[in-house]
């Protein structure tokens, strides 16, 4: 009897652990969350990427690095896409080098036409994200959706929290880390790089004075050639040398024959943290195409502003 009534106490004392986390636990991303609101709202973004990205593919390459310097800077936010003297676009991670805010606008303001005052921006930029996934890949995911956007964009916030092209691998591992993400999904996430394009000074500590070791000789005579010394313009090049324009696994293919762009690029195949992580999706597209699909999900759950915080952008530029 004594037993029971303490089993029924704790049993409801449980029961009301578990309300109040419940109702205090943040509400959740979900899936077809614009189904009654907007029905349009995922084909529009679609329609804007195809759009943009067969003029331009390059567009496409940029809006996957867009979303991933959107999240892990204060979250999946869309804080890179605030304009302002001080905003995180005025960043040496981000200024000159992203691009596909055009597209973003221009999916907007369909969608303020269409539903006005019900899409945010953050998730836009992860339908969009998603759409140059497939558009350059075929890789397909859906995405859980409900995230609203922030206030606050900092210029100094992104050197903070972005990894910088010269880290070694524990610290690649450690900076994706702090954001919730593993030492496998880090390797599977830098496959974004089998496509788009770098500027010669994001790399060109590894040409000159001395060619990184880690390198392959050809492929730094020839880096060398497209990236002059002394050049008054900063120059691009191609991530992946074997299928620029493909998000597939070839990049790993080229890290194992250490033609990989970026110090953070050949550290993968070079450091035994992740040789194995690199071995693994060069062998195997398939698998890694469908742990792209699944980190690009989990990378967009990152710190999310959801329910009644932030707001839902008038305009993706500026807040309201
Ligand atoms: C692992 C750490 C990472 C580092 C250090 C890094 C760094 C860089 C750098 C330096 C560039 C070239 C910028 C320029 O000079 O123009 C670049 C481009 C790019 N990054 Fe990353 N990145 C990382 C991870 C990621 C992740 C996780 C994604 C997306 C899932 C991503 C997607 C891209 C794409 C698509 C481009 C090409 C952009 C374009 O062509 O416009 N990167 N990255
Ligand atoms: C990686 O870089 C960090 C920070 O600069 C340093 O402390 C660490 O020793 C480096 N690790 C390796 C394996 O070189
Ligand atoms: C680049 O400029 C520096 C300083 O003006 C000069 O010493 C160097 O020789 C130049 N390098 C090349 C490859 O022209």
């Amino acid at each position: 009897m004594g037993c029971s009534s303490i089993m029924v106490a704790m049993m409801l004392s449980c029961f009301l652990i578990l309300v109040s986390t419940v109702s205090s636990a943040p509400t959740p991303l979900t899936v077809g969350f614009y189904r009654h609101s907007c029905p349009p709202a995922e084909a529009i973004v679609q329609k804007y990427v195809d759009k943009f990205a067969s003029r331009n593919p390059g567009l496409a390459a940029g809006l996957i690095r867009l979303h991933f310097h959107d999240c892990f800077v204060r979250g999946c936010d869309a804080s890179v896409l605030l304009d302002g003297p001080n905003s995180e676009k005025q960043s040496i991670p981000n200024k000159g080098s992203l691009r596909g805010f055009e597209v973003i606008d221009a999916a907007k303001a369909e969608l303020e036409l269409r539903c006005p005052k019900t899409v945010s921006c953050a998730d836009v930029l992860a339908f969009a994200a998603r759409d140059s996934t497939a558009k350059l890949g075929n890789i397909y995911y859906p995405v859980p959706a409900g995230r609203r956007d922030g206030r606050v964009s900092s210029a100094d916030e992104p050197l903070l929290s972005l990894p910088p092209p010269f880290f070694n691998a524990t610290s690649l591992r450690d900076n994706f880390a702090a954001k919730g993400l593993s030492l496998d999904e880090m390797v599977t996430l830098s496959g974004a790089h089998s496509v788009g394009i770098s500027h010669c000074s994001s790399f060109s500590a590894r040409l000159r004075p001395a060619a990184d070791p880690t390198m392959d000789p050809g492929y730094a005579a020839w880096l060398r050639g497209k990236c002059p010394a002394n050049s008054t313009v900063d120059r691009t090049v191609d991530l992946d040398p074997i299928t620029p324009n493909c998000l597939d696994n070839k990049y790993y293919v080229g890290l194992r024959a250490n033609r990989g762009l970026l110090t953070t690029d050949q550290v993968l195949q070079s450091s035994p943290l992740t040789a194995g992580l690199v071995a693994e999706n060069a062998r195997n597209n398939g698998a890694w195409g469908k742990k792209f699909a699944a980190a690009m999900v989990k990378m967009g759950g990152i710190e999310v502003l959801t329910g009644k915080n932030g707001e839902i952008r008038n305009k993706c530029r500026f807040v309201n």
